[in-house]
């Protein structure tokens, strides 16, 4: 069976990373279809759109997509994006590794984010020069879709439950039918769940980030809190990200187009090569998705690595090294 892969590397380092994600998955006897398509900064200079027509469609025809960064225009490329996927769900695993100077090096969490709706829906009026307000979106059904692909998640992976992030006590309606929503899914599903305000979340996991696994929250909770959690495993060339989808899935590092360092070509890999190995999971190649997970660990650990992980290697260098390792 051919999977169809639209690759999309946008602006920036996403020029550099997504091709090593490509050449991880080219080394797998696996019938990928690559189809590379614009979106970003530089086509909307030439073009006027940030995301052309047929990258949209593309996204939203092909089995998964591998997307590298946008720069300026990011906002105006990945929420249409994870639209075309129709996403429901951000996975974003958050984890430390050997030889990566990390804050907590114990780190090993997953947040399962809502990725629709919540603050970020986008229902915001400006309704005198004094007065700005936003509407928070929270339905069941959302709620419900989320928390049925997090008991999914849990069992696939032999855990008993997850912790649910959430304000409730002060966003008694919003977060209220949030929290209600996914305990009911939890129960009928026999998982575990436990409970958490978000804010006092945040100091949980920086003082014994031990205490969780599997995150579940809210749109904004979720942005957030897995920024917290990428500062303390060592910074954002690390962090990948899956963005699902009922019959599609959108996979991406979690860092920008990194303009410092563009073009120079000692981008670090990692979190793009990260991305394909959920890609690789996605489509029920578990095994491979391993292999990839264990070749980047390897080389974290004895090199060679790129200068943000305090090493002097290139792009192409430490790609090779993981391709080697595989
Ligand atoms: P950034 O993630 O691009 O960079 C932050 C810092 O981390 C920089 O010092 C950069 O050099 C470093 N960094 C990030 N990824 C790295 C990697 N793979 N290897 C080595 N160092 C790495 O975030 P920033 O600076 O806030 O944003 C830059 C641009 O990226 C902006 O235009 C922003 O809109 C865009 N952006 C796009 C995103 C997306 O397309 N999903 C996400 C975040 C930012
Ligand atoms: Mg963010």
């Amino acid at each position: 069976m051919t999977h169809q892969i639209a690759v999309i590397p946008g602006d920036g380092i996403g020029q550099e990373v997504t091709p090593a994600a490509v050449s991880v998955l080219e080394s797998f006897d696996i019938d990928f279809e690559f189809v590379e398509a614009d979106a970003g900064d530089a086509v909307e200079a030439e073009t006027g759109a940030a995301l052309p027509e047929e990258t949209y469609e593309l996204a939203a025809t092909a089995d998964a997509t591998l997307f590298g960064a946008a720069g300026e225009s990011a906002a105006d490329v990945i929420l249409p994006l994870r639209e075309a996927v129709d996403s429901f769900v951000n996975v974003r695993p958050a984890r430390a590794y050997p030889g990566v100077d990390a804050l907590r090096p114990e780190t090993d969490l997953v947040f399962l984010r809502e990725n629709t709706e919540g603050v970020y829906s986008g229902h915001e009026s400006r309704l005198s020069d004094d007065l700005s307000t936003l509407t928070r979106v929270v339905t069941d059904s959302a709620s419900k879709r989320l928390a049925t692909f997090a008991c999914d998640y849990v069992s696939d992976r032999g855990l008993e439950g997850f912790t649910v992030a959430h304000k409730a006590n002060v966003m008694r309606e919003t977060d209220g039918r949030f929290r209600d929503a996914v305990a009911e899914v939890a129960d009928e599903h026999g998982v575990e769940t436990d409970e958490v305000l978000m804010d006092a979340f945040a100091t949980h996991i920086c003082l014994d980030p031990t205490q969780f696994d599997v995150v579940v929250c809210p749109n904004l909770a979720g942005d957030v809190l897995s920024d917290l959690a990428a500062g303390l495993v060592g910074g954002l060339g690390l962090l990948p990200s899956a963005n699902i989808g009922p019959d599609r899935a959108l996979f991406e590092p979690v860092h920008g187009t990194a303009p410092d360092i563009a073009g120079e070509g000692i981008a670090n890999p990692a979190a793009a090569i990260l991305s394909a190995a959920m890609l690789l999971e996605y489509l029920g190649y578990d095994e491979e998705g391993k292999t990839v997970r264990s070749a980047v660990e390897s080389v974290l650990e004895t090199g060679p690595r790129t200068g943000d992980l305090g090493g002097e290697a290139s792009t192409d260098e430490m790609t090779t090294a993981i391709i080697d390792a595989l």
